[in-house]
Formats: structure tokens, sequence, C-alpha cells
């Protein structure tokens, strides 16, 4: 059965690394799955990426450039590949707006809400898994591993609104948020990301 997973949390919480491992485990449980990501996941959204990963931009043209590329990639992968019974995970989504641009740039909350309505058309994720951890473990797990781009060198107090703007979705939406604390080691990050789709019963 089809399910949309979405992957959130500061850059370096570990997403990327755990939705290869999950991508891995539901394909051995014979599941079709799609790996996606925001901004991004088609052809026209992953320019747009180009443009607002290396790009100097207001707050309010970057949340127009990412709802912009949201918009293409729910209609050209998301709900497609839904459609057609896949399970889709995709790496950051709407909450990482609210968390970034609405939490950490300071854009206004409720006009996210605003674009999150009409551009979603009713869409929502089955389940979002909120990677959280300390800005400064995410920022030495960065620096171990790659060169940072245009966000990823904003400093700690940044991504410490990030995160309270995570806080706040994930309290807005317990429905479908759960929060997994990235703070430990990869194993028992892991352990906590299985139980919370065993819990749910899907496969
Ligand atoms: N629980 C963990 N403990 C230590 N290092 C981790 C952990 N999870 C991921 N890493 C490492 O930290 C770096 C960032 O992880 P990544 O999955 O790319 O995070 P994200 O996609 O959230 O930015 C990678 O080098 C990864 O191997
Ligand atoms: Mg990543």
């Amino acid at each position: 059965m089809s399910r949309f997973i979405t992957f959130e949390g500061i850059d370096g919480a570990g997403k990327s690394s755990h939705i290869d491992a999950l991508s891995q485990w539901l394909r051995e449980h014979g599941q079709r799955v799609v790996s996606t990501r925001e901004p991004g996941g088609t052809p026209l959204a992953e320019k747009l990426r180009e443009l607002f990963l290396h790009d100097e931009m207001d707050a309010l043209t970057e949340t127009l450039l990412v709802f912009a590329a949201r918009r293409d990639h729910l209609r050209a992968c998301i709900e497609p590949a839904l459609a057609a019974g896949a399970t889709v995970l995709c790496d950051r989504f709407t909450d990482a707006t609210f968390a970034y641009q609405g939490g950490g740039r300071g854009f206004d909350w409720s006009v996210l809400g605003s674009m999150e309505h009409w551009v979603h058309e009713g869409r929502q994720p089955d389940l979002t898994l909120w990677f959280d951890v300390d800005p400064v473990i995410a920022a030495q797990r960065r620096a171990a591993a790659r060169v940072p781009d245009r966000l990823e060198r904003l400093d700690v107090a940044f991504f410490e609104r990030v995160r309270a703007g995570y806080a706040r979705r994930c309290a807005e939406h317990p429905e479908r948020f759960a929060r997994i604390d990235a703070a430990g080691d990869v194993g028992a990050v892991w352990q906590q990301v299985r139980q919370q789709v065993n819990r749910r019963g899907w496969w």
C-alpha cells in the first residue's frame, strides 16, 4: 500500500543516511520505493534547487522558489508514484519550509500556511520522521563529511531557530510527526526509525 514518508531535521542530522537504510529495508520487504528530495525531484525542480542552494536571495524569494519546485515535484513525481502504489520517501518537504524560512529566517508562519494550502491541494505526509539533534553535533558531522552549501554555512544560532521551527510544526501536527532522537550512533537512530514504522503496522 502506498505511503508518503518525509524525513526532516537540520543539516547533518542523519536524514540521507536513514532514507537509504529504510529504502533498502522496504525493498527487502517487497515494497516499491521512490526516494526523492526537496527542493528537487523533477528536472524542473532540480534546476530551481541549484538556484536555491547557490544564489543569494531574500526570504520571500526563497519561499516562492521552494514552493514552485514543490508544486512541480508533487504533480510530476510524488502524486503519480503514490497513485501507482509506491512508497515515497522524501528528503525534506513542507515542514522544512516552515522550519528554515519560518523559524530560521522569520518569515510569516500564516503566509506559509496559505502557500501550503494552495500547493498541496490536501496532500500531507502519512508520517514525518523528525531527526532532532543539537546543532553543535550536527555541525561537527557536516564538517567531517562535506563542503557546505549556502544554507549549511549559517551559524549555530540559525540552526537553533530552525530546530525551534521543527518543534513548533511537530506540536501542531502530532498525528503524523514522530520525533527521532538523532544524537545517538547510527544503530540507535535506525532502531527508532524501525520502531516508528513497525508500530504503524503498514508492512
Ligand atoms: N547517528 C549518527 N552518528 C554519527 N554520524 C552520523 C550519524 N548519522 C549520520 N552520520 C554522518 O553524519 C553525516 C551527515 O549525515 P547525513 O545522513 O548526510 O545527514 P543529513 O542528510 O541530515 O544532512 C554523514 O557523514 C553521516 O555518515
Ligand atoms: Mg542529506
